[in-house]
Order: structure tokens, then sequence, then C-alpha cells
């Protein structure tokens, strides 16, 4: 199903959802916002109703329990959502574009009949690269996955994973974590990226644990923990994709994540913009007229509906060249990807995410002045949406690595 115009249109099927996902969030979230984050954790009855309405599988075939649509259709919701709770915009986005998307291309059929059913119909899941001595250099990571070979066998029966991560979104309600971890600790630091290996470790597994719960400057609703390893076995089985994988896994993945952090910000800064605009054009009046008549005023309007547009466009081309990246891959094969058109969406993923964060900061913040006090009380939404706008620019890798990022592919290019 091809948009009339790869950037602006939408599907047909996209459009559905957007209009579903708006009504959901509208009916289902919006009463709840203000207690969630004051209260500083997700209504269960919300997570309930995402996976009712098939927002928790977007992209899961049907065979499989989920919704079987495409990227398109998972970055539409999660900007529908956060236009109404970033918060629970960011459950959706972690649990699809990164947890389902990983068994989606990298789980043997058993993980995939196994996990992708629970995943589409009622287990959140979490996506576990960070520590606390490694964020932007993820892959300085300290867990350890020791194997177990056995007598009879020289391939090992299982691993056992020693180590913590933090940050790890979810962690509160997740049942299946995704777990990067070091197999290969011997490897020259230039090469250690190449012992990272991911694991699926279920919530009841012995010796896994969550602890500390973070208390947040924004996004509060959403939970963000530590976990800890103690001696956790998990079969071989539980691997995704091969021994020494992991480091591919995770940044193929977070590519796709960065345009779903960048949907996710678009949609924040639409929703502020929303309930800006409007007080300043129909509500607030002072010195006889509505205060954006002045033009001081209207042009800071008019230059952040121009912002929220052109975040829009980059999240969109990105999703758009995601897409085109999966025909030529079905139709061609891995080998069939231009490395060139690789890179490029790698680069366009990362343009879209540090765009729409910083937008979503200049906008948000710039309602919270539009609205003068008002702006600045909790009765409103204005302020909560400046304080969740902040994490745009850390989580997923922060402004400064999208922008080591796009350096690194511009050097490559250049000096080709
Ligand atoms: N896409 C594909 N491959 C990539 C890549 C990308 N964006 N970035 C790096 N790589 C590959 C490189 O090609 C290289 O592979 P080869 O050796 O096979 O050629 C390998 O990774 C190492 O690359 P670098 O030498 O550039 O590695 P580095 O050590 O300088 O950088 C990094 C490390 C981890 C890639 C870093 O640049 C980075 O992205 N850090 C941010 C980590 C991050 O995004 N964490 C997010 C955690 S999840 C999360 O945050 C979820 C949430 O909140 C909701
Ligand atoms: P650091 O890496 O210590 O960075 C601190 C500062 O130094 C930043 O400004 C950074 O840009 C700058 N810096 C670092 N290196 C460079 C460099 N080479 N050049 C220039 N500047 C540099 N992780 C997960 O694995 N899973 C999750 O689900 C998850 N969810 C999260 C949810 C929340 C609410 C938060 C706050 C974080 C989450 N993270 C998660 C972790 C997140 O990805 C990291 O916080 C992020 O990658 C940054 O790492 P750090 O916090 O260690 O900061």
């Amino acid at each position: 199903e091809t948009p009339p115009n790869p950037i602006f249109h939408l599907t047909e099927t996209e459009q559905m959802l957007q209009e579903t996902v708006s009504r959901f969030a509208q009916l289902n979230v919006l009463p709840k916002v203000r207690e969630m984050d004051e209260v500083e954790a997700m209504d269960e009855g919300v997570i309930e109703g995402l996976f009712e309405n098939g927002f928790m599988g977007i992209e899961i075939p049907e065979e499989f329990g989920g919704s079987g649509m495409g990227f398109g259709a998972a970055i539409v919701a999660i900007e529908e959502l956060a236009k109404v709770d970033p918060s629970v915009s960011v459950l959706c986005d972690v649990h699809n574009t990164l947890v389902n998307t990983a068994f989606l291309k990298y789980a043997s059929p058993h993980l995939r009949k196994t996990f992708l059913p629970p995943l589409a119909t009622s287990s959140v899941g979490s996506f576990c690269l960070s520590e606390p001595s490694s964020g932007s250099d993820a892959f300085a990571m300290l867990t350890t996955a020791t194997p177990t070979i056995p007598s009879s066998s020289s391939d090992p029966s299982s691993y056992t994973i020693n180590g913590s991560k933090c940050w790890i979104t979810n962690a509160s309600h997740s049942k299946i974590f995704l777990v990067f971890a070091q197999t290969n600790p011997s490897l020259p630091s230039n090469q250690r990226h190449k012992g990272i290996t991911c694991f699926v470790v279920p919530r009841d597994t012995s010796g896994f644990s969550v602890s500390k719960k973070e208390k947040k400057l924004g996004i509060r609703a959403s939970s963000t923990c530590v976990v800890t390893f103690d001696d956790v076995q998990v079969p071989s089985e539980n691997i995704l994709g091969s021994v020494g994988e992991g480091y591919k896994i995770a940044m193929n993945l977070l590519n796709e994540g960065r345009v779903g952090i960048g949907a996710q910000m678009i949609g924040l800064a639409q929703g502020a913009f929303d309930v800006g605009a409007k007080y300043v054009y129909t509500e607030r009046k002072q010195f006889g007229k509505f205060i954006a008549e002045f033009q001081g005023l209207g042009f800071q309007v008019a230059e952040a509906r121009l912002e929220i547009e052109a975040a829009r466009a980059l999240v969109y081309n990105a999703v758009r060249t995601k897409e085109r990246l999966d025909r030529l891959r079905m139709e061609e094969g891995e080998k069939g990807v231009p490395r060139e058109e690789m890179e490029a969406f790698v680069m366009k993923a990362a343009m879209a995410k540090l765009y729409a964060s910083r937008v979503a900061q200049n906008v948000s913040g710039s309602v919270v002045e539009w609205m003068g006090g008002m702006g600045f009380v909790r009765d409103g939404l204005a302020e909560k949406m400046w304080r969740d706008s902040k994490i745009g620019a850390i989580y997923e890798g922060t402004s400064n690595i999208q922008l080591q990022t796009i350096a690194k592919l511009l050097q490559k290019d250049l000096q080709k």
C-alpha cells in the first residue's frame, strides 16, 4: 500500500489507525494524565486498553495475534498517543519498535512462536542495553553471559548472566526483557562490541530482579528501573540472532527506535501547540484583543507551527526511507540493500530524532510562556509537556550522539 506522496500522506490503514488511537487517547488516557503524573505510575487499565485495541502488536502478523500493519502505522500510533501523554507513548514505542521488532527480525521460529503471541496481547517488553558505567558508550557494558558447555557437546547449552542494567523503561510492568551482555570479555577494546550477544530473559527467571524505580523530571508515569542479574541462567535457544551479533541487533533496532522517539516528540510538540494556540487565539484577551493578534505573539505561534511541520517531514521521510529498505530486502534479500541506502536511513533517523526533540523542547517551552501564569501551574498540561520534552534529547542516544552519528557518516562519505 503506497501512499500518494511518499512523505506527507498517510495510507488509508495509517489514517484509520490514527483516528482509532486518537479516540482512545481522548477517552481513555486524557482523563488520567494528570493523576498518573502526580502519582508517578501508569494506570494498569490504560495498558490493558493498549493491548485490547491492538496497539501493542502493530507490526506483529495476525497469525501471532497482532494487527499486521507496517512501520508507518506504529509511528502514527506513537505520535498520536504523545499528543495526549508522552509516557503512554514511550511505553508503546519501546514495546513495538524495539522489542517486537527484535523478535520479528531476529528470533528463531521457536522464539517467535513462544513470545510474539503474548507480546501482541498481554505481556509488556523491555530493552536492556544501558548500564551505570555505559550509557552513550553502550558497548563498554560490564554485564557478562558465561557459557556452560556440556561434556557431550561443543556447543553451549546455556548461559549465565551477571550484572545490572539501569534506566530500563517499562520494567515495572514488563514480562519479557531483551538483554545485551558480553559473551567474550577477552576481546581487545576496539573489538569489544563484537562480543555482545542479545538474550531473551522472561521476568520469572531465577536470579532476575527489578529494583530501584527512578523518580523523574518528566514522563513520570513511565516506569524506569534498575534490573539486576544474579546468576541468571538462560538456555542457548534464548539467544536472539547469533552469538556476537548483539551490537548489530541493538543498533539496527535503535535506528528504528530513534524514528519512534522523533514521532513521540512531534506528537508532544503538536499536543502542546494545540493547547497554547487555542488559548492565545480564542481564550485570552489583554489590551482589548486576543493576545495572538499582537504580532509579537502571533509570529511566535507561526514559527512554532513551522518547526513542527519541518520536524514531521523529517520523521515521515525517515519512515518512508525505512519502508523502502524493507521492500528492497523482501525483493532482493539482505545483499540487495545497498550500503549507501542503509546509511542514508541511519542518518535520516538520527536527524529526525535530534531535530524533533529540539522542536518539542522549544515549542512546549514557548507554550508555557504564551499562557503566562496559566502555563506555569499544574492545572493544565503545558508545564507537564515541557518537563516531558526534555527526555527527547537524552534517551535512545543523546543529541550529541545523534550529531556524532551524522558526523561519522559524513566523514565516511566525504573521505571515501
Ligand atoms: N546503525 C548501525 N550500526 C551502527 C550504528 C548505527 N546507528 N552506530 C554504530 N554502528 C556500528 C558501526 O558500524 C560499527 O560496526 P562494525 O564494527 O561492524 O563496522 C560498530 O557499531 C561500532 O561503531 P562505532 O565505532 O561508531 O562505536 P562507538 O563505540 O564509537 O559508538 C555507539 C558506540 C553505542 C554506537 C554510540 O554511538 C551510540 O549510539 N550510543 C547511544 C546508545 C543508545 O542509543 N542507547 C539507547 C538505549 S535504549 C533507550 O534509551 C530506550 C529508551 O530510552 C526508550
Ligand atoms: P552519558 O553517556 O554519561 O552522557 C552525558 C553527557 O555527555 C550527554 O550530554 C552526552 O551527550 C555527552 N557525551 C557522552 N559521550 C559523548 C561524546 N562522545 N561526544 C560528545 N558528548 C558526549 N536505556 C536502555 O537501555 N533501555 C531503556 O529502556 C532506557 N530507557 C530510558 C528511560 C529514561 C527516562 C532515561 C533517562 C534513560 C533511559 N535509557 C534506557 C538510557 C539512555 O539511553 C541513556 O541515558 C543515554 O543513552 C545516555 O547515557 P547516560 O545517561 O549514561 O549519559
